[in-house]
């Protein structure tokens, strides 16, 4: 079985040409255009901006996944309409698609030219759940990534720049809601602070870096709600904390160097962050007797997350195995709407399908 995959939820326009492969989901192609650049201008994302250059970008990124899964064998350079045509033609199943959580303007971009394409080819359509394929991302084989064995149930931490949740998975398709944020999204939450440092949109990396840097500092922000006995989240507070502080010191990047206080706040706001994710997530593992955890979205590719979460794994009596995509599987891509699609099969006619900016879990 061999699909098509596209992703175009929010700022990225994506398209990936997956296989299974026994077990293992193996990416043909993966092809990202981001307009980053404009939403780093305008400080965030501007869905009107996002939408227009989805369209510019939907049909050039799906003829180049295309084309590109084909000359991973054949080594050709045809990177044309008619060659992408005949390869959907002749070796495509069917068409994954994000239909929901996210943009509306985005999310019509790639599920009406989806509708189009399955009518034209006919091809059947599988509907993806963006948060989902977030955690399905860990299922996608590569080089230097084997595929391991995923012991059911686990648990799933998405953090992504829209959504923070825990949920418990007892089998393919069948999964649990235990928990997510109140307010902020854990990537909104560095987002803003940085914002607020200055930082140029996404901040989440930014932060990351400086963070990095620090080796002492006597900063320190609250993880908000951390001591209560749920699965809940709650990062809003943080910014209005962090932004108290940097009014008083004046911490600013402004362009000039890098000030140590600067990054001693990027320290700051990333450890209060995590620190609350990874008490959750463990007591979530453990309360349902989780061996292993699956992480995904944007704010798993933040390699100090994962490294905590599987220190305080092996200091705890479960120690559940910790996994987390390929950084470039991190960030929205197609290739996770795939690897959902591949091992949640289930597919709509052309005419079925509807784009749902609301979708949450079901
Ligand atoms: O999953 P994603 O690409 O888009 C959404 O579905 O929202 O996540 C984007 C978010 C942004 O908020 C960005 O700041 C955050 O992921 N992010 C990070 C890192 N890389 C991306 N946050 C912390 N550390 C990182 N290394
Ligand atoms: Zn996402």
């Amino acid at each position: 079985m061999k699909i098509l995959a596209i992703e175009s939820s929010c700022d990225e326009t994506s398209a990936a040409v997956l296989e299974k492969n026994g077990d293992g989901i193996v990416v043909l192609s993966n092809i990202t255009a981001t307009s980053l650049e404009i939403h780093a201008k305008t400080g965030g994302i501007i869905p009107e901006n996002a939408a227009r250059m989805q369209v510019r970008y939907i049909l050039p990124v799906i003829i180049e996944a295309l084309c590109t899964s084909e000359n991973r064998r054949q080594k050709s350079k045809d990177k044309s309409w008619d060659r992408a045509r005949t390869i959907l033609k002749q070796d495509i199943d069917a068409i994954a698609v994000t239909y929901g959580p996210g943009l509306i303007g985005s999310l019509l971009v790639g599920v009406e030219t989806v509708k189009t394409l399955a009518y034209v080819f006919e091809k059947p359509i599988i509907p993806i759940n963006h948060l989902l394929a977030h955690i399905y991302a860990n299922y996608i084989q590569t080089i230097n990534y084997k595929l391991q064995t995923i012991n059911f149930p686990f648990v799933g931490l998405i953090v992504s720049g829209g959504h923070t949740d825990l949920l418990l998975f007892n089998k393919h398709g069948k999964y649990e809601w235990l928990g997510g944020t109140r307010d902020d999204a854990a990537g909104e939450a560095f987002d803003k602070v940085g914002r607020i440092l200055g930082l140029p949109y996404p901040a989440g990396p930014e932060i990351e870096r400086r963070a990095n840097l620090v080796v002492q500092t006597n900063i320190k922000f609250k993880s908000p709600i951390i001591s209560e006995d749920n699965f809940d989240f709650s990062f809003s507070g943080l910014k209005t904390e962090a932004s108290r502080y940097i009014e008083k010191s004046g911490v600013t990047s402004g362009g000039g160097p890098q000030t140590p206080l600067l990054n001693e706040v990027c320290y700051a706001t990333q450890k209060a962050i995590i620190d609350v994710l990874v008490k959750k997530t463990l007591k979530a593992a453990e309360k349902y007797n989780c061996s292993t955890i699956l992480v995904g979205g944007g704010v798993s590719a933040n390699q100090t997350l994962i490294d905590q979460l599987k220190l305080n794994a092996k200091r705890s009596n479960l120690n559940p195995e910790i996994f987390s995509p390929e950084k470039i599987y991190c960030t929205d891509n197609g290739a996770m709407i795939g690897a959902y699609a591949l091992l949640n099969y289930s597919e709509v006619n052309w005419s079925e399908i509807k784009a749902n900016p609301e979708l949450y879990f079901a």
